[in-house]
């Protein structure tokens, strides 16, 4: 009876994972296939909750990268102790554990259950092996109605290691893909330097085209420092390795700060630039300087791609457990038909390019940051008319 009973499950989770794996293979987005990994996770070993921390070897440190319970990135980098964990303990061994009664072992790190407010009662951790090295700890805890078994740590183990080949997969597309982008987008400037040296070297130009090449060298650098810059920040967000820094904080007063660092660029081109606000808005938990910075490339843009007497208005109200922002000018205006590409890395809109200098990275930056709040942003423009960028965030209130 017994040997029937289990059986047929055990061949039911080795049938799942069949799936789960043609379905890893093909995911190159390293935060979509980390949640594909410990919802497959969870449900092969028929457990509450899954999770995979991440072992950074250069600051010997563990830290969640992903969770069945976490439905933001926001708790993505909160380190776990090396030492004090069941997961540290993983590592150390590079061997898998079930742990029946995890209150009761030592190893078990207490602080976790009070910040994911879900009691561990039984676990099982086994280690993310990339050539021979520890990359990370798949995690499940409280199997639904029983112990795990050692059939669980089998599927499990098997599960571990599609999910590193996926991990190791995605990890290396993502680095030739920003990169290629990246140098295919230096390349303009670099061959504008370039061009701007020789004929300087050559002697044939006089003093005043000598001054003008000089300038153009100037904004060129200007031009690859920002990118630089950009793309790092992008990188970051993007690896997945980013790690918030999150506080509870009011929006009403960031928003306020970012209205003053703009006020006087704004003043300079005989823009109205007001801000809306309400003193009650709720407080929202987050990483304070990701949306400022967020919020910051915002205007930047409504300051940019606007025009002298033109007009710039924040706005801010809450609704049911969201606060809805908005950026609203009255510039260029973005037409139809590329209003879905401006999010991508580098894209810049055909009737900008050659009249306002960017780098195409500014959007993509805020649309990480803001997405990893859990938030969402959209937008409505209209050519020579204006355009509205509406952020929404979550709040417990
Ligand atoms: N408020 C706006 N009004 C009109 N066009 C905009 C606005 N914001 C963004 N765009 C268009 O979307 C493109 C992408 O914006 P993004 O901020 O990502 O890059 P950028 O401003 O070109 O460079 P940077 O990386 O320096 O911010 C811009 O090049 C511009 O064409
Ligand atoms: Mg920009």
């Amino acid at each position: 009876m017994k040997k029937n009973k289990t059986k047929p499950t055990l061949i039911n989770s080795y049938q799942k994972l069949i799936n789960i794996s043609c379905d890893l293979a093909s995911e190159l987005d390293l935060n979509i296939l980390l949640t594909k990994i410990v919802n497959a996770a969870s449900e092969v070993s028929d457990s509450e909750e899954a999770s995979i921390l991440m072992f950074d070897p250069a600051k010997n440190t563990l830290y969640f990268q992903a969770a069945t319970n976490l439905d933001t990135g926001l708790k993505r980098g909160l380190v776990v102790p090396l030492e004090e964990s069941i997961a540290g303990w993983i590592v150390k061994n590079q061997k898998p554990i079930i742990v029946d009664d995890p209150q009761e072992d030592k190893r078990h790190f207490n602080s976790i259950d009070n910040i994911t407010n879900i009691k561990t009662d039984s676990l099982m951790g086994i280690p993310l092996l990339s050539k021979g090295k520890v990359i990370g700890v798949l995690e499940v805890i409280n199997k639904r109605g029983g112990k795990f078994t050692q059939e669980d740590q089998d599927v499990m183990l098997a599960l571990g290691a599609q999910a590193t080949v996926a991990i190791d997969n995605s990890r290396l597309f993502l680095q030739s893909d920003l990169i290629g982008e990246f140098v295919h987008q230096i390349r303009t400037p670099l061959s504008a330097l370039n061009a701007a040296t020789h004929l300087l070297k050559s002697n044939r130009v006089d003093d005043q085209q000598k001054k003008k090449m000089i300038d153009i060298m100037e904004a060129e650098i200007e031009a690859l420092t920002d990118m630089s810059s950009s793309f790092l920040d992008l990188a970051r967000l993007q690896s997945g390795r980013k790690q918030y820094s999150v506080t509870d904080f009011s929006i009403r007063e960031l928003l306020t700060e970012c209205y003053d660092i703009f006020y006087s660029d704004t003043q300079h081109q005989a823009i109205n630039f007001s801000i809306d606000v309400p003193e009650t808005l709720p407080r929202i938990t987050g990483d304070r300087k990701q949306l400022k910075q967020a919020f910051t490339n915002l205007l930047n843009n409504a300051v940019k791609y606007n025009h002298e007497g033109g007009e710039i208005v924040i706005k801010a109200l809450a609704k049911k457990k969201q606060v809805i922002i908005s950026v609203s000018d009255s510039g260029m205006g973005i037409p139809e038909d590329e209003q879905s590409l401006i999010f991508e890395k580098f894209y810049r809109v055909r009737s900008h390019r050659d009249q306002v200098p960017g780098t195409g990275l500014g959007l993509s930056v805020v649309k990480q940051i803001i997405t990893d709040h859990g938030g969402e942003i959209s937008l409505t423009s209209e050519v020579n008319v204006g355009t509205t960028f509406t952020v929404t965030l979550p709040t417990d209130k």
